[in-house]
């Protein structure tokens, strides 16, 4: 049985879209990608999902909503929906320990930095490549990783290096890093574990 896969996301949506077409290029053997959850109504990722077909939900945090009451919503959507496997794609919410305790070595997570460097609480979206070029560091990359109950603390999976250019903007580095080394990583860190877990379902 294929490990049934649901892609958190917040945003745009390109690292679904790479999974997506790792999938139509049938390089997830091991996963089916069977939901997409947003915690933003009018992310362009629903549509993406929409476009391939894939069922999704939205999962909103209300104004003051104590984060317990917004992850036992998410929980029920992925148990309603028979997950095996989570994966943060561009997902801009911290999980608690609590939530992620239900899931070892079961969500992983695609960062635009190699971590420990430019990760952790604040460093998301295009903070991470601002921090990286106020630094002047010459090399980044992404990392994709377990989610433990630290952010950005799991095992890490998977890295890859991208080199800076002196003329780099926030945006500039965060399509070089998206293209060269996320779209790359996270589809074959997402059929390794996925893999995995294929075969412990055994
Ligand atoms: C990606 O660069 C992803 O690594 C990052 O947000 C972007 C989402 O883009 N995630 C984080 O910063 C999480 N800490 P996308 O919606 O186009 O995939």
């Amino acid at each position: 049985m294929k490990t049934r896969i649901a892609v958190l996301v917040s945003g745009g949506g390109t690292n679904l879209q790479a999974l997506i077409d790792a999938a139509s290029r049938g390089e997830l053997p091991h996963g089916e990608l069977a939901l997409v959850v947003s915690n933003n109504a009018g992310a362009y990722a629903l549509k993406r999902a929409e476009a391939a077909g894939i069922p999704a939900a939205v999962c909103l945090r209300g104004k003051g909503e104590p984060r317990e009451a917004f992850e036992a919503r998410l929980q029920r959507i992925l148990a309603g929906n028979h997950i095996d496997m989570v994966i943060l794609a561009g997902f801009m919410a911290i999980l608690s320990a609590e939530f992620v305790k239900h899931w070892p070595e079961r969500i992983i997570n695609v960062h635009p930095a190699l971590i420990p460097s430019f990760c952790g609480e604040g460093f998301y979206g295009l903070r991470v490549h601002r921090a990286a070029l106020d630094y002047g560091v010459k090399v980044t990359g992404a990392t994709v990783h377990y989610v433990n109950e630290i952010p950005d603390g799991g095992r890490i999976i998977a890295q890859k290096a991208v080199e800076i250019a002196e003329d780099d903007t926030p945006e500039t580095l965060q399509r070089r890093v998206m293209e060269q080394a996320e779209w790359i990583l996270l589809p074959r860190a997402a059929e390794m574990v996925a893999e995995k877990i294929a075969q412990n379902n055994h």
